[in-house]
């Protein structure tokens, strides 16, 4: 018989949430709720085999996102119908029953931390320890009834005014004795306020039968619940800080850390300075000493060293090598790269486009499906017409090539090495090495043009 296993309970409506998605598959930054339960029960060492989640309300959904996202040895129980916490852990004996412990977790406490749950799997002793906290505000929590030798509870739309004064509450994290929840599991019934069997009410059953059953006291901040969005909202605020502090301790500098957003999932290096009103998500990556000016938003973004984003840049999926420069106001996605010391400006769109070292896009382009060699440099307003009305053509600038402002690429089109495009150019056809391309109608002057059109608006006039 193994030691001990985890049962994370997700199976819940969410109702308070008021959405169709399940509660637990609402974000917390770029991540759901559920990844931080199970990133923290992970974290607290407890093997991926030994853990399972319980699902059921949008279940469906709930089973994608963790068969994508965690080791396939996790496993997912399901409860057919929600029918309260003690139903929810009745649903999952087959699984736990082969354990000697078992943790169970709500799984709407993203905030607890590894130290700590690795704390309290080391050290709980009775056939039941509910973890406890003490609220300001206790809210709807199940409240913390204390005996000279036993802990119950009493849910919140269950108590008496005298109970609901009491401060110390459920958090909804429990360990049992196996043998001991097994005892009482199916003496558990639905004769209360909300017609729910309560999990809470094993520990009153166990105090019946002479068990042991205690609390363990965390703190507040960790153990808080989220069951609307006001409180997704203040996890997300407390999840941001910790994260945020632990880039300010490994040699970030943040101005104003509390505008500033960064998934659990980026990598930050010392020396980098996050401007105020940043967005950092996904597995985003950034160098030693670069610089993200204020309102850029990066998604799966790899930026290296000494890189410069001037302010209000959108990067997506897409690379900027060391010593490069963007912004202010681009747009760079799908793969797109900047080698080093290459420069995308202000008003600049980069899609799947390639910017070899030392080449600049500085002002009013769109490059798509584009590779530019290096030493090239894009006049402003210049584009590629990639796109025909049926495909995505490509465009292809050499080294050292020359690009006059305005200049249309009407791709599939073609710059050999140290060619150049008249401003103003429709470029239909490529351009051989060392060539200049004009493709634009010749200027005509029509002399006395002016004094002869004014002449004839004043005629107008009468
Ligand atoms: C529960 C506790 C309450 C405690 C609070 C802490 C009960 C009856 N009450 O209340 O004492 O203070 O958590 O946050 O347990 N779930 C299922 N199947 C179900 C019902 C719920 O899997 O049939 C899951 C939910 O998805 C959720 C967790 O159990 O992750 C708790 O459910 P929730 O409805 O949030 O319980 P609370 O009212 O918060
Ligand atoms: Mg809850």
């Amino acid at each position: 018989m193994k030691n001990l296993c985890v049962l994370v309970m997700a199976a819940g409506k969410g109702t308070r949430m008021k959405s169709a998605t399940p509660k637990v598959l609402h974000n917390i930054l770029d991540r759901p709720i559920i990844d931080y339960v199970l990133g923290c029960v992970v974290d607290a060492g407890v093997s991926p085999e030994d853990v399972a989640v319980l699902v059921g309300s949008g279940g469906e959904l709930v089973e994608k996102h963790l068969r994508e996202n965690f080791p396939k040895e996790l496993n997912i129980l399901w409860q057919r119908e929600q029918l309260g916490t003690g139903h929810a852990v009745k649903s999952a004996r087959e699984w736990w029953r082969n354990y000697k412990n078992l943790i169970v977790l709500n799984g709407d406490v993203p905030l607890i931390k590894p130290e700590s749950l690795e704390n309290f799997i080391n050290e709980f002793n009775n056939d039941c320890t509910v973890i406890s906290f003490n609220a300001q505000d206790p809210k709807q929590y199940g409240r913390i009834i204390r005996k000279e030798n036993s802990v119950s509870i009493v849910e919140y739309k269950d108590a008496s005014d005298e109970q609901r004064k009491i401060h110390e509450v459920n958090a909804g994290c429990y360990a049992f004795k196996v043998e001991a929840l097994a005892s009482v599991i199916d003496l558990i019934t639905n004769d209360n306020a909300q017609k729910e069997y309560y999990l809470p009410d094993a520990l009153a059953l166990m105090n019946e039968k002479g068990m042991s059953t205690g609390a363990f006291i965390f703190s507040e901040e960790e153990m808080q619940g989220i069951n609307n969005h006001s409180e997704l909202a203040e996890a997300t605020r407390v999840i941001n800080r910790r994260i945020n502090e632990k880039w300010l301790i490994e040699g970030v500098r943040m101005i104003d850390p509390d505008s500033v957003y960064i998934s659990p999932d980026a990598k930050l290096s010392r020396g980098v300075v996050v401007m105020p009103n940043v967005q950092i998500w996904g597995r985003t990556e950034v160098g030693e000493n670069s610089y993200i000016g204020s309102g850029s938003i990066l998604t799966n973004a790899k930026i290296g060293e000494n890189v410069q984003i001037i302010a209000y840049a959108v990067i997506e999926n897409s690379e900027l090598k060391n010593n490069s420069k963007a912004g202010p106001f681009c747009y760079i996605r799908e793969n797109s790269c900047l080698e080093e010391k290459a420069f995308a400006g202000k008003f600049v769109e980069l899609k799947k486009s390639h910017i070899g070292e030392n080449s600049k896009v500085p002002h009013l382009s769109y490059m798509g499906d584009a590779t530019l060699g290096h030493d090239v440099n894009i006049g402003a307003g210049s584009i590629t017409c990639n796109y025909d009305g049926q495909n995505k053509n490509k465009t292809f600038i050499g080294n050292n090539c020359f690009v006059g402002s305005d200049t249309m690429f009407v791709a599939p089109v073609e710059l050999a090495d140290g060619a150049a495009t008249a401003a103003g150019s429709v470029i239909t056809q490529s351009v051989p090495e060392d060539s200049l391309g004009v493709g634009r109608a010749r200027q005509t002057n029509i002399k006395g043009w002016s004094l002869l059109h004014n002449h004839l608006k004043k005629t107008e006039r009468g």
